[in-house]
């Protein structure tokens, strides 16, 4: 993708000036400010309607600028190496020093990090001296978004600039592996865990429903569209939206495919867009074929189960 200087430009000076801005990754679009600046920090809550208790992912461009606010470990070194830049977040120990704002990590001694791949993103961090705070651009357990017209459609005027990225190539978060303690995977997503597994020659843990909450993620009701959702549906009713893994050759106007030829990368990559083509659909209700439970299957199913929590 060709950058846009002029686009780097604005979103710079708003970033400095404390103001948040929506910025494109390869997993979905970001809502961005100064992750140093306590002024910015809290409006990325307030205009996600952001429960404060829910710690921000901080976005990094290289190894370097981590190590300000962050300890390293083998397991993280042999897993940056491997996947970063990536759709892969890490949560490390927080150093005193550091000046990652409290609002952040909510007083919290870890930080969630992450390495994104996406050019434009990419190019806008190594032109900033500090590293951008940006959790997922939609409204608190609502759709996330993976163009920029997802965010104008979510944010209307609130949000004051959009970076354009094009379509988010991943199109589902990134997944969230524990290296504060024994690792262990908080919210799965668009890195399969059985790369995780084969780099680390382990089967990691997996705590993706804990009773005590540490990631938004987590919570029961996520990723919703607003409709109700009905999972492993055989058929769907007359009035039903009727979401299916592969395209069939039968097609009828209730008929939403996630791939053409059953690849679940491509499902993932189409889940949140299909859900908001219904979300603005005449349907009110949706019914989900059964989608194998296999590598980035289930992480769709991981939101498509919670996003049936309505
Ligand atoms: O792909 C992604 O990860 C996207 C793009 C924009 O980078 N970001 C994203 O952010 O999904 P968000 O805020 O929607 O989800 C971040 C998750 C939350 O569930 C949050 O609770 C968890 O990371 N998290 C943040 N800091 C944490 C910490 N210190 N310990 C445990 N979980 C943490
Ligand atoms: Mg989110």
């Amino acid at each position: 993708m060709k950058i846009n200087l002029s686009n780097i430009k604005k979103a710079k000076k708003l970033l400095n000036k404390n103001e948040c801005i929506a910025v494109p990754t390869e997993t979905v679009y970001g809502l961005a400010g100064n992750a140093y600046s306590s002024i910015a920090t809290k409006k990325i809550f307030k205009l996600k309607k952001r429960p404060i208790s829910n710690p921000l992912i901080v976005h990094y461009n290289n190894l370097q600028d981590l190590r300000k606010d962050c300890f390293t470990n083998s397991t993280f070194l042999k897993l940056y190496k491997k996947f970063c830049p990536g759709p892969i977040t890490f949560v490390l120990k927080l150093k005193k020093e550091s000046k990652i704002s409290k609002y952040v990590t909510n007083k919290r001694n870890t930080l969630a990090v992450r390495f994104p791949k996406h050019v434009v993103l990419k190019y806008l961090l190594k032109k900033l001296n500090y590293p951008l705070a940006a959790p997922s651009v939609n409204i608190s357990s609502k759709l996330s978004a993976v163009c920029s017209s997802d965010v104008k459609e979510d944010f209307g005027k609130k949000i004051k600039f959009v970076l354009e990225g094009g379509r988010s190539s991943i199109g589902i978060e990134s997944t969230i592996i524990d290296l504060t303690k024994k690792p262990k995977i908080l919210r799965l997503g668009g890195l399969k865990i059985n790369k995780i597994n084969r780099v680390l020659k382990k089967n990691i843990i997996k705590d993706i429903n804990p009773s005590k909450i540490y990631a938004p993620g987590q919570f029961k009701l996520h990723y919703s569209p607003g409709l109700p959702i009905r999972l492993n549906a055989k058929k769907a009713k007359d009035n039903e939206a009727y979401i299916i893994l592969k395209k069939t050759k039968t097609i009828k106007s209730n008929y939403y495919f996630l791939s053409k030829d059953g690849s679940l990368k491509e499902a993932a990559k189409n889940l949140y867009s299909t859900l908001r083509k219904i979300k603005n659909s005449k349907f009110k209700s949706i019914a989900i074929k059964s989608i194998p439970n296999e590598g980035l299957g289930e992480t769709i199913n991981d939101r498509l189960l919670r996003a049936s929590k309505y």
